[in-house]
């Protein structure tokens, strides 16, 4: 299932993450992309929000992996320097691991993208305006479905 949201500006974006936070669960793996400054780590900030995550959720650009204690913890990657840094992360243990998955520049690590994952492609359409593509494969299709009905709510 693959649909088309249109997200007007950072409150929308909000509303956006928190629909899909209704689905945390431990193995949860979000997959995010888009350009530069297209939104994928202020997603990223009101996902952990919505987690009850209590930190402050920043770019984890110069260090690849985020870990963020919460009921679920999350692991926020961004695998867009990851050839520049070096690939000895062990990234793998906390895609299929004890909890949330998000994965800015997911593209870049193909191979090790589970079966069931949800990517969220974000494009800027303006200066608060985005359009966003998700889709749900394996397990997640219906995931799309019920977030999209979340989100127009
Ligand atoms: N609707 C919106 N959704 C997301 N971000 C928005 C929106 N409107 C404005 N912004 C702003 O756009 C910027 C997005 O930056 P952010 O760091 O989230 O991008 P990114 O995709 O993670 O970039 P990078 O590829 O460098 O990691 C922020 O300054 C944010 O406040
Ligand atoms: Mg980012």
């Amino acid at each position: 299932m693959e649909k088309n949201i249109f997200v007007a500006d950072l409150a929308a974006m909000k509303r956006f993450a928190f629909a899909v936070a209704r689905h945390a669960k431990p193995g949860f793996v979000i997959g995010l992309a888009g350009d530069l400054g297209s939104g994928k780590t202020t997603f990223t900030k009101y996902l952990a929000e919505a987690m009850g995550i209590q930190d402050v959720v920043n770019s984890p650009t110069f260090t690849i992996l985020k870990i963020y204690r919460g009921t679920i913890p999350l692991y926020h990657m961004d695998v867009y320097r990851l050839e520049t840094i070096g690939y000895d992360w062990s990234l793998e243990e906390y895609i299929d691991g004890d909890g949330v998955a998000v994965i800015e520049w997911y593209p870049y690590v193909g191979a090790m993208l589970p079966k069931n994952l949800l990517s969220i492609d974000i494009r800027a359409t303006g200066e608060t305006a985005r359009e966003i593509r998700i889709k749900g494969e394996g397990e997640y299709d219906k995931v799309v479905e019920d977030v999209v009905r979340r989100y127009g709510n």
